[in-house]
Protein backbone atom coordinates (compact mmCIF):
# COMPACT_ATOMS: atom_id res chain seq x y z
CA UNK A 1 0.00 0.00 0.00
CA UNK A 2 1.08 3.81 -0.87
CA UNK A 3 -0.41 5.62 2.88
CA UNK A 4 0.14 9.44 3.52
CA UNK A 5 -0.54 11.13 6.51
CA UNK A 6 -1.36 14.48 6.11
CA UNK A 7 -0.57 17.04 8.38
CA UNK A 8 2.00 14.46 9.83
CA UNK A 9 3.55 17.22 12.66
CA UNK A 10 7.04 15.10 13.85
CA UNK A 11 5.94 12.15 12.24
CA UNK A 12 4.96 9.93 15.50
CA UNK A 13 2.14 8.23 13.40
CA UNK A 14 4.34 7.41 10.45
CA UNK A 15 7.14 6.24 12.31
CA UNK A 16 4.79 3.73 14.35
CA UNK A 17 3.15 2.46 11.09
CA UNK A 18 6.90 2.12 9.24
CA UNK A 19 7.29 -0.09 12.21
CA UNK A 20 4.79 -2.62 11.32
CA UNK A 21 3.96 -2.71 8.06
CA UNK A 22 6.28 -2.60 4.74
CA UNK A 23 4.66 -0.46 2.95
CA UNK A 24 5.28 3.29 1.14
CA UNK A 25 4.57 5.50 4.05
CA UNK A 26 4.83 9.62 3.32
CA UNK A 27 4.13 12.48 5.34
CA UNK A 28 3.47 15.79 4.76
CA UNK A 29 3.09 18.94 7.25
CA UNK A 30 3.86 23.04 6.98
CA UNK A 31 6.43 23.26 9.37
CA UNK A 32 10.19 22.43 8.60
CA UNK A 33 10.94 22.11 11.79
CA UNK A 34 8.41 19.45 12.64
CA UNK A 35 9.45 17.69 8.79
CA UNK A 36 13.35 17.71 9.68
CA UNK A 37 12.51 16.17 13.29
CA UNK A 38 10.51 13.35 11.17
CA UNK A 39 13.05 12.89 8.52
CA UNK A 40 15.45 12.35 11.39
CA UNK A 41 13.99 10.23 13.65
CA UNK A 42 12.99 8.05 10.58
CA UNK A 43 16.92 8.18 8.89
CA UNK A 44 18.43 7.29 12.43
CA UNK A 45 15.22 5.14 12.82
CA UNK A 46 13.67 6.25 16.90
CA UNK A 47 10.79 6.60 18.26
CA UNK A 48 9.19 9.66 19.56
CA UNK A 49 11.28 9.68 22.88
CA UNK A 50 14.07 8.85 20.70
CA UNK A 51 14.78 5.73 21.17
CA UNK A 52 15.46 3.13 18.38
CA UNK A 53 12.80 1.62 16.56
CA UNK A 54 13.06 -1.14 13.72
CA UNK A 55 11.43 0.51 10.45
CA UNK A 56 10.41 -2.20 7.82
CA UNK A 57 10.64 0.31 5.65
CA UNK A 58 11.59 3.99 6.03
CA UNK A 59 9.02 6.33 5.18
CA UNK A 60 9.44 9.95 3.47
CA UNK A 61 8.69 13.18 4.81
CA UNK A 62 7.82 16.47 2.64
CA UNK A 63 7.35 19.91 4.21
CA UNK A 64 3.82 20.93 1.99
CA UNK A 65 0.43 22.87 2.24
CA UNK A 66 -2.58 20.11 2.46
CA UNK A 67 -4.14 22.81 -0.05
CA UNK A 68 -1.80 22.03 -2.50
CA UNK A 69 0.26 19.04 -2.93
CA UNK A 70 -1.82 16.48 -5.15
CA UNK A 71 0.34 17.42 -8.04
CA UNK A 72 3.21 15.97 -6.60
CA UNK A 73 2.02 13.86 -4.19
CA UNK A 74 -0.81 11.28 -5.33
CA UNK A 75 -1.84 8.01 -5.81
CA UNK A 76 -2.11 6.68 -2.60
CA UNK A 77 -4.36 3.86 -1.30
CA UNK A 78 -4.87 5.71 1.65
CA UNK A 79 -4.70 9.38 3.36
CA UNK A 80 -5.35 9.49 7.01
CA UNK A 81 -5.96 13.03 8.85
CA UNK A 82 -5.36 12.38 12.38
CA UNK A 83 -5.76 14.45 15.30
CA UNK A 84 -7.73 17.21 14.92
CA UNK A 85 -6.09 18.45 11.98
CA UNK A 86 -9.17 19.53 9.71
CA UNK A 87 -11.31 22.93 9.55
CA UNK A 88 -7.85 25.33 9.73
CA UNK A 89 -9.12 27.34 6.66
CA UNK A 90 -12.83 28.37 6.79
CA UNK A 91 -15.07 27.04 4.52
CA UNK A 92 -14.30 27.28 1.04
CA UNK A 93 -10.81 26.67 2.11
CA UNK A 94 -11.55 23.51 3.74
CA UNK A 95 -14.02 21.89 1.19
CA UNK A 96 -10.18 22.77 -1.17
CA UNK A 97 -8.41 20.51 1.68
CA UNK A 98 -11.00 17.61 1.03
CA UNK A 99 -10.46 18.10 -2.81
CA UNK A 100 -6.81 17.57 -2.31
CA UNK A 101 -7.44 14.22 -0.29
CA UNK A 102 -9.82 12.93 -2.78
CA UNK A 103 -7.10 14.17 -5.78
CA UNK A 104 -4.26 12.40 -4.34
CA UNK A 105 -6.54 9.54 -3.72
CA UNK A 106 -6.27 6.28 -6.36
CA UNK A 107 -9.84 5.35 -7.29
CA UNK A 108 -11.20 3.81 -4.22
CA UNK A 109 -8.81 4.68 -2.19
CA UNK A 110 -9.37 5.33 1.63
CA UNK A 111 -9.91 8.40 3.16
CA UNK A 112 -9.93 8.87 7.46
CA UNK A 113 -10.51 11.88 8.94
CA UNK A 114 -10.23 12.15 13.28
CA UNK A 115 -11.74 14.76 14.46
CA UNK A 116 -14.00 16.29 16.93
CA UNK A 117 -17.55 17.56 15.63
CA UNK A 118 -19.47 19.67 16.87
CA UNK A 119 -21.75 17.61 18.77
CA UNK A 120 -18.46 16.33 20.84
CA UNK A 121 -18.49 20.20 22.10
CA UNK A 122 -20.43 21.79 24.91
CA UNK A 123 -21.09 25.03 24.37
CA UNK A 124 -19.13 26.87 27.17
CA UNK A 125 -15.94 24.48 26.44
CA UNK A 126 -13.29 26.04 27.68
CA UNK A 127 -9.68 24.53 28.78
CA UNK A 128 -6.79 26.35 30.71
CA UNK A 129 -3.70 24.95 31.98
CA UNK A 130 -0.39 24.92 32.24
CA UNK A 131 2.26 21.70 32.52
CA UNK A 132 5.94 21.22 33.41
CA UNK A 133 8.46 20.08 30.44
CA UNK A 134 10.71 17.62 31.04
CA UNK A 135 13.94 17.92 29.46
CA UNK A 136 13.72 16.81 25.86
CA UNK A 137 16.03 15.82 23.02
CA UNK A 138 15.28 17.17 19.26
CA UNK A 139 17.04 15.61 16.41
CA UNK A 140 19.90 14.40 19.20
CA UNK A 141 19.77 18.31 20.08
CA UNK A 142 19.21 18.92 23.78
CA UNK A 143 16.61 20.99 25.27
CA UNK A 144 15.93 22.09 29.15
CA UNK A 145 12.41 22.01 30.70
CA UNK A 146 9.54 24.38 30.52
CA UNK A 147 6.10 25.07 31.01
CA UNK A 148 3.74 24.82 28.48
CA UNK A 149 0.42 26.98 28.62
CA UNK A 150 -2.15 25.67 26.66
CA UNK A 151 -5.74 27.32 26.35
CA UNK A 152 -8.64 26.18 24.40
CA UNK A 153 -11.94 28.41 24.21
CA UNK A 154 -14.98 27.22 22.11
CA UNK A 155 -17.19 30.48 20.33
CA UNK A 156 -20.41 28.44 19.78
CA UNK A 157 -21.46 31.35 17.37
CA UNK A 158 -19.34 31.06 14.85
CA UNK A 159 -18.45 27.12 15.47
CA UNK A 160 -14.82 28.25 15.69
CA UNK A 161 -12.64 26.79 18.60
CA UNK A 162 -9.48 28.85 19.44
CA UNK A 163 -6.29 27.26 20.78
CA UNK A 164 -3.55 28.73 22.04
CA UNK A 165 0.04 27.05 22.99
CA UNK A 166 2.77 28.50 24.48
CA UNK A 167 5.92 27.04 25.48
CA UNK A 168 8.22 28.59 27.55
CA UNK A 169 12.14 27.16 28.17
CA UNK A 170 13.40 27.30 31.86
CA UNK A 171 16.32 29.08 29.77
CA UNK A 172 13.66 32.04 28.78
CA UNK A 173 13.63 30.94 25.21
CA UNK A 174 9.85 30.36 23.34
CA UNK A 175 10.55 26.98 21.26
CA UNK A 176 10.90 28.12 17.38
CA UNK A 177 7.80 27.05 16.20
CA UNK A 178 5.64 28.63 19.64
CA UNK A 179 3.82 30.83 20.47
CA UNK A 180 1.19 29.24 18.31
CA UNK A 181 -2.64 30.29 18.01
CA UNK A 182 -5.10 28.77 15.60
CA UNK A 183 -8.44 28.83 15.65
CA UNK A 184 -10.29 25.51 13.88
CA UNK A 185 -13.62 24.96 13.11
CA UNK A 186 -15.84 22.99 14.95
CA UNK A 187 -17.86 21.21 11.96
CA UNK A 188 -21.08 19.38 12.31
CA UNK A 189 -21.49 15.61 11.63
CA UNK A 190 -23.78 16.31 8.73
CA UNK A 191 -21.84 19.27 7.44
CA UNK A 192 -18.74 16.63 7.36
CA UNK A 193 -21.32 14.03 5.32
CA UNK A 194 -22.31 16.93 2.86
CA UNK A 195 -18.47 17.90 2.45
CA UNK A 196 -17.65 14.69 1.52
CA UNK A 197 -20.13 14.15 -0.71
CA UNK A 198 -20.15 17.14 -2.58
CA UNK A 199 -16.32 16.47 -2.69
CA UNK A 200 -17.14 13.31 -4.94
CA UNK A 201 -16.77 10.88 -1.68
CA UNK A 202 -18.96 7.80 -1.46
CA UNK A 203 -19.55 5.04 0.97
CA UNK A 204 -18.90 7.24 3.64
CA UNK A 205 -18.88 5.84 7.26
CA UNK A 206 -19.05 7.75 10.56
CA UNK A 207 -17.28 5.73 13.57
CA UNK A 208 -17.24 6.55 17.30
CA UNK A 209 -14.00 6.45 18.58
CA UNK A 210 -12.32 7.22 22.24
CA UNK A 211 -15.03 9.95 23.55
CA UNK A 212 -15.01 12.42 22.14
CA UNK A 213 -13.28 11.59 18.45
CA UNK A 214 -15.14 11.08 15.66
CA UNK A 215 -13.76 8.63 12.76
CA UNK A 216 -14.94 9.61 8.89
CA UNK A 217 -13.79 6.84 6.40
CA UNK A 218 -15.07 7.50 2.92
CA UNK A 219 -13.97 6.06 -0.63
CA UNK A 220 -13.11 7.93 -3.98
C1 LIG B 1 -3.00 19.09 15.69
S1 LIG B 1 -1.48 18.88 14.81
C2 LIG B 1 -1.71 17.20 14.39
C3 LIG B 1 -0.56 16.56 13.74
C4 LIG B 1 -0.60 15.03 13.57
N1 LIG B 1 -1.69 14.61 12.72
C5 LIG B 1 -0.61 14.30 14.89
O1 LIG B 1 -1.54 13.53 15.15
O2 LIG B 1 0.34 14.46 15.66
C6 LIG B 1 -1.81 19.82 13.36
C7 LIG B 1 -0.66 19.97 12.38
O3 LIG B 1 -1.15 20.67 11.23
C8 LIG B 1 -0.05 21.34 10.62
N2 LIG B 1 -0.57 22.30 9.62
C9 LIG B 1 -1.20 23.46 9.86
N3 LIG B 1 -1.52 24.05 8.69
C10 LIG B 1 -1.10 23.23 7.70
C11 LIG B 1 -1.13 23.29 6.27
N4 LIG B 1 -1.67 24.31 5.62
N5 LIG B 1 -0.61 22.28 5.56
C12 LIG B 1 -0.02 21.22 6.19
N6 LIG B 1 0.07 21.13 7.54
C13 LIG B 1 -0.47 22.10 8.29
C14 LIG B 1 0.68 21.92 11.82
O4 LIG B 1 2.02 22.24 11.50
C15 LIG B 1 0.55 20.77 12.85
O5 LIG B 1 1.70 19.94 12.81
Amino acid sequence: MKILDVPCSYGKHVIMLASKHNCDIFGIDINHIEIDVARYRAEHELDVNEKPLKLKKKPKFMAADMRNFSDILNNFDLIYNWFWSFGYFGDEEDKKVLKEFYNALKPNGILLIHTITKENIMPDYITDWKREILPLKIKGKGYPGGILHFTKVFNPEKSTLHTTWIVMLNNGIILPEHPVVSSVRMYSIDEYISMLKQTGFRKIEVHDSYYPITIFKARK
